[in-house]
């Protein structure tokens, strides 16, 4: 019997859950599409970077590399270049590392179940769970933080977002619910509910499909679940870059294929807590005045970046550009050059 009743409780909220799927769930490029390349690059993109950045980068990305073959064969400094704005660049190389993987492996076909998807470079438990329900039918629970805020509040579940027995009920909680015939428009439907409704902050209650349900709310308190934490202040870290001009063209250097923003330009630079000196120092001459100064936000540190005049000959990876806001730079370095030009029409 009550048995019975729990599933009738998880078929109402299935029900809720797809309803609203089908009624109001968010268009999104990679919905419509069934192919388990696309939906992959589309999980990838969406692990660091927000919906509303990738959605206008997803069909370039798979114009310039439409299948796991194009990926594979492409130069993997291209496949950075096309990454570039997006952060998080090892994701890139984890994607072509894999796609690398499945033509050697795998005769240029995706793995078609979860377990196969987790062995694969970059794809974690969230990503193979996402693909295979989405691209293969699976039924497996892709969760995330938002998925543990709507499910701790439907549940009224104790503990921090974090904290792993909240997550493990959550993640048991969700298994029930996408154990039926559209996993993955399940989860999506969650993933659309924690983005759209069950927001950290302004919650919109009365519009949410599992209100009924929710005692979080018939607590009058969703906000206090999950549980937080306290934040930590991000460390500082400083650059200096180096404005060198010739007529109408600035110098700008190639970074390294390894650590930030790999493989992409930027001003030259150096970094740390005497940055403008050491700048100096691999110019040969000390940076002149400062000519803009920027912040940018890293998931672990709070850059300030300085712009310095200067003059110095060019250097192996180093390039001439006439038109700096063409190359594929950095995002911090496009930061840079708008704050010294003004001129931020791209
Ligand atoms: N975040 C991660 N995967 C997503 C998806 N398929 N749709 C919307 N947001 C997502």
């Amino acid at each position: 019997m009550n048995r019975r009743r729990n599933n009738t409780a998880v078929a109402k909220l299935q029900d809720a859950l797809l309803r609203f799927y089908r009624e109001q769930g968010r268009d999104l490029p990679w919905r419509r599409t069934r192919d388990p390349y696309a939906i992959w690059v589309s999980e990838v993109m969406l692990q660091q970077t927000r919906v509303e950045t990738a959605v206008p980068r997803f069909a370039g990305f798979l114009r310039r590399f439409p299948s796991v073959r194009a990926l594979a064969s492409a130069r993997e400094r291209a496949v950075c270049e096309a990454w570039a704005g997006l952060g998080y660049y090892r994701r890139a190389r984890n994607l072509y590392r894999a796609a690398r993987l499945m033509v050697q492996e795998l005769a240029g076909r995706m793995p078609g179940d979860e377990a196969a998807l987790r062995r694969l470079p970059g794809i974690g438990a969230y990503t193979a769970a996402a693909v295979a329900s989405i691209a293969f039918g699976e039924r497996t629970a892709a969760v995330d933080g938002n998925v543990v805020r709507v499910l701790a509040r439907v549940f009224a579940l104790p503990g921090r977002a974090s904290a792993p027995g909240l997550v493990r009920t959550v993640r048991a909680q969700a298994q029930l619910l996408v154990d039926c015939g559209q996993p993955g428009d399940v989860n999506q439907a969650l993933m659309d509910v924690g983005a759209t409704v069950c927001r950290r902050e302004a919650p919109l209650c009365p519009s949410c499909p599992l209100g009924r349900w929710c005692r979080a709310r018939r607590e009058g308190n969703p906000t206090a679940y999950p549980g937080r934490k306290a934040k930590l202040a991000r460390p500082i870290l400083r650059i200096a870059f180096a404005w060198c001009q010739r007529g109408p063209a600035l110098l700008l250097e190639r970074r390294p294929l390894e650590g930030l923003w790999p493989g992409l330009w930027e001003l030259p630079s150096a970094s740390g807590p005497r940055a403008k000196h050491e700048l100096g120092r691999r110019l040969g001459q000390a940076a002149g005045p400062r000519l803009a100064r920027v912040a940018h936000e890293l998931t672990h540190r709070h850059v300030v970046a300085s712009v310095y005049r200067a003059t110095t000959a060019r250097r192996p990876g180093q390039k001439w550009w006439r038109d700096p806001l063409a190359a594929p730079l950095s995002s911090l370095a496009r930061k840079a050059i708008v704050a010294v030009t003004g001129d931020s029409d791209r």
